[in-house]
C-alpha cells in the first residue's frame, strides 16, 4: 500500500495508493494541493479514483468538489452528508474498494453528524473525531459531544488500538502512533465517563473558526470560495503595479483612464489623482456612459484590490480588452505616500 500525508497548513490530507493496480484514493483533499496529488500519483504510474471527504468541513474548503470534476472522479462522503455534489454515498461498514485494498466506513458522528473514519489494516484515518491530543469540537453546526462519546469510546477505540491513527489536522507536526499511543496521552480521552466528556466538551468555549460560514456555505453547496472568485478574475486581466502608476502620475500623462471603484465616501475622503468614479456595484450600468469608447485603458483600484480585480475581469468581459487593475489598493497606496487627491465625486459628461 502506498500511502503519503500531503499537509496543507494545519490541515492534512492522505493519499492512499494500491500499488499493485495503481488505483488511488485522497482523504481531504485541499484544492490547493491538486497538482501535488496528480504528481503523487503520476509518478507512480497511479490513477486518483475517488476524493473522499471525512466530514463537511467547518474551518476550511475541500477541494472535492473542483476537484473531482476536474479529474472525472467520484467524490465520497457519509450519507448524512448534505452536499449536493456527493457521487457515492456511504455508511457505516461498507467498505470502499481501491484496486486490492479495502478501505471499511466506520460512522463516527459527534464532531459533525456525517464524521466518518476510515479503516485499514494497519492504520485508521480519523477524520477529525480523534485528533493528536485532542478531538473535534462539537460546538459547530450537527456538532453533539453526546455522540462524540459513542464514538470515539464505543467505535474508533473498540478497534485494535495497534493502528496508527492519521488525522484531517496535525497542529504541532506530531509524529504518527497508535491508538493506544493515543489512548493513554490524550487528556480529553482520560475523561471515560459520559457526563464527564460530554461537561468537557460543552465547556470548552473555542474560539470560532474563520471563514465559518464561507467554508459551511462552500462546502455544504459546492459553490465558488470568494477566494476562487478572485482567483479566477485574476486569470483574466494583468496588472498595473503601484511604482508604474506613480511614475506614470508623476510624469502627468498616465497613458490610461484610472476608474476608483469603491463607495462615494471612500472616494470624497482620497483618491488617485485624475481618477474617475463609478463604484462597483454600479459598474456595469453605468460603464458605457463614462466610457463610450470600449478601446479606452482602464486601470480599476479599490480599498485592498480585490474588488477592483473582479471590475477589470467584469470590464473585459464587456468589451473593454484594455482593463487593468492595480496590484495592491487604495489604502496601500495612501500609505505608501503616493500622491492623493481628495473631493467629491469626478464624472466624466
Ligand atoms: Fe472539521
Amino acid at each position: 500500500m502506498y500511502f503519503e500525508e500531503v499537509r496543507n497548513g494545519s490541515c492534512v490530507s492522505y493519499v492512499i495508493g494500491c500499488e499493485r493496480t495503481c488505483a488511488a484514493l485522497v482523504v481531504d483533499p485541499a484544492l490547493e494541493q491538486r497538482d501535488r496529488y496528480l504528481a503523487l500519483t503520476s509518478a507512480r504510474g497511479m490513477r486518483i479514483r475517488y476524493l473522499l471527504d471525512t466530514h463537511t468541513h467547518a474551518d476550511h474548503f475541500s477541494g472535492a468538489r473542483r476537484l473531482g470534476a476536474d479529474l472525472g472522479v467520484p467524490t465520497v462522503m457519509h450519507r448524512a452528508s448534505p452536499a449536493p455534489f456527493i457521487d457515492v454515498r456511504v455508511e457505516d461498514g461498507e467498505s470502499l474498494i481501491v484496486g486490492e485494498l479495502r478501505l471499511r466506513v466506520m460512522h463516527t458522528p459527534g464532531h459533525t453528524r456525517d464524521s466518518l473514519c476510515l479503516v485499514l489494516p494497519d492504520r485508521v484515518c480519523t477524520g477529525d473525531t480523534l485528533l493528536f491530543g485532542a478531538t473535534g469540537r462539537t460546538d459547530l453546526p450537527t456538532g453533539d459531544p453526546e455522540a462524540l462519546y459513542d464514538s470515539l469510546f464505543h467505535h474508533l477505540l473498540a478497534l485494535d488500538t495497534s493502528l496508527l491513527m492519521f488525522p484531517a489536522h496535525n497542529y504541532q507536526g506530531v509524529a504518527a502512533h497508535t491508538l493506544a499511543d493515543e489512548r493513554t496521552t490524550n487528556p480529553r480521552l482520560q475523561k471515560t465517563e459520559r457526563t464527564a466528556f460530554v461537561d468537557m466538551m460543552r465547556s470548552l468555549n473555542l474560539k470560532m473558526p474563520d471563514h465559518l460560514t464561507e467554508a459551511l456555505r462552500t462546502n455544504c453547496t459546492g459553490g465558488k470560495t470568494v477566494g476562487e472568485i478572485i482567483r479566477e478574475a485574476a486569470e483574466k486581466i494583468s496588472f498595473v503595479t503601484m511604482d508604474e502608476l506613480r511614475r506614470r502620475i508623476e510624469r502627468g500623462d498616465p497613458g490610461m483612464a484610472i476608474l476608483d471603484v469603491r463607495e462615494a465616501d471612500q472616494y470624497a475622503t482620497g483618491h488617485v489623482p485624475g481618477a474617475l468614479h463609478v463604484p462597483r456595484g454600479q459598474l456595469e450600468l453605468r460603464i458605457d456612459d463614462v466610457f463610450p469608447d470600449p478601446t479606452t485603458r482602464i486601470l480599476a483600484y479599490c480599498e485592498f484590490g480585490k474588488i477592483s480585480t473582479i471590475a477589470a475581469a467584469t470590464l473585459r468581459s464587456m468589451g473593454f480588452s484594455g482593463a487593468v487593475a492595480l496590484d495592491g489598493g487604495f489604502r496601500a497606496w495612501r500609505e505608501a505616500g503616493c500622491p492623493v487627491e481628495t473631493g467629491g465625486p469626478t464624472r466624466r459628461a
